[in-house]
């Protein structure tokens, strides 16, 4: 892989120069060149410390370092004051307090991310075996039975705090969780749901909705590529054999759907009249998947998903990258935020940049994987 160190060299130069503007800011999408800034309670707010962490890791430059600590302390406020935290605790405290506890033993670090993973146990819905994802998004709303595949990844938050207070029940929440992934999220065919609905008083299914799909029925890719990588995380925390079994299924669905240049679309079922755009962040967090479920299976079976994987991260470095362009902030181009309300179409997302640097770094083996 002569790609793969220069790659690196890539990222973290473009990140040392953006994170001269940016700095313990929360950047999401980036916008004609410059990353938009959100407010600390939205769900991306780990992955630019996340990214931070990765590259103090890899490179020893303590200038990251010191920006994802301040991000961290920034959350607070959050943790501490926002009446609305939803299930996406475990994107923001994984890539930032459980990355500190791990890379530098903060203590404090590790009681924020024990608080989190409280908050996030918390939502779970003993009818429906789920963990709600939002609050009401407007005065009177009842979302309460909605559920939906992203929050596979916030599972690891609850393993870790597991593993860290003795106490199991983090983990029952998270099994009991995935199980109803498997039983209304994941289709005979290996793709998925974005949204279920429950009856959150009996525990009923309701319905499926298209949420940032393209339709009920269709196949979003980013939603795929959480569920490759959230149900290979599961068999990691658990080692029970059905969450690898569906990781492959839904991992053999996504790999068949792409393109030539292995890059996504957004969606993987989409009618020939609506447009093709990708979503670079659904390749880079499948090739995370894909890795992890490589280095789960016999060797033999590794291969292919480790190839897959390489051609992917390959491909966002040599096609989508954007590396030497002084006027453009994001790492990875076109991506797809949330293509049927118009939001974010085309452009670099965060998240995309994460998980492409974590893709690198899982490719070198030295560093350390905050999900796991
Ligand atoms: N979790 C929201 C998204 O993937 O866009």
């Amino acid at each position: 892989m002569d790609w793969l160190e220069e790659a690196w060299r890539a990222a973290a130069n473009k990140v040392a120069r953006i994170a001269e503007r940016i700095g313990t800011g929360f950047p999401h999408a980036s916008v004609n060149g410059t990353y938009a800034l959100e407010a600390p309670h939205w769900w991306t707010a780990g992955f630019w410390p996340g990214m931070l962490w990765q590259l103090y890791e890899g490179t020893g430059n303590g200038r990251f370092r010191v920006l994802a600590e301040g991000c961290e302390d920034r959350l607070d406020e959050v943790l501490h004051r926002y009446e609305k935290l939803d299930h996406d605790m475990g994107f923001m405290w994984t890539l930032t307090s459980i990355a500190s506890y791990r890379l530098t033993g903060s203590e404090n670090s590790r009681r924020r991310a024990l608080q989190a993973a409280n908050y996030l146990a918390g939502r779970f819905n003993l009818k429906g075996r789920y963990i709600r994802a939002w609050n009401p998004w407007s005065e009177g709303e009842d979302n309460s039975g909605i559920a939906i595949i992203d929050c596979c990844m916030n599972m690891p938050l609850l393993h870790w705090a597991t593993k860290e207070s003795g106490d199991p029940r983090y983990a029952h929440v998270a099994a009991a969780h995935m199980e109803t992934v498997l039983d209304h999220f994941v289709r005979p065919d290996g793709s998925v749901y974005h949204i279920v609905q429950f009856d959150s008083a009996t525990g009923e299914r309701i319905q499926a909705l298209g949420g940032q799909g393209y339709a009920p029925e269709s196949a979003w890719s980013r939603g795929t590529a959480w569920a490759i990588y959230g149900l290979a995380l599961s068999y990691h925390h658990t080692g029970q054999r059905r969450f690898l079994d569906a990781a492959k299924r839904v991992a053999h669905f996504f790999l068949s759907q792409l393109p030539e240049d292995s890059v996504p679309h957004w969606d993987f079922r989409l009618p020939p009249e609506a447009t093709k755009y990708r979503d670079s962040s659904a390749g880079a967090c499948a090739a995370s998947g894909l890795l992890l479920i490589a280095d789960q299976v016999g060797e033999r079976e590794a291969d292919s998903y480790r190839k897959a994987a390489e051609r992917i991260l390959e491909s966002l470095y040599r096609n989508y990258g954007d590396w030497e362009n002084p006027e453009q902030e994001g790492l990875i181009l076109h991506g797809t935020g949330h293509y049927p309300e118009g939001k974010n179409v085309d452009v670099p997302l965060i998240y995309g940049d994460f998980f492409f640097v974590e893709g690198l770094a899982r490719l070198r083996g030295t560093n350390t994987i905050f999900w796991q």
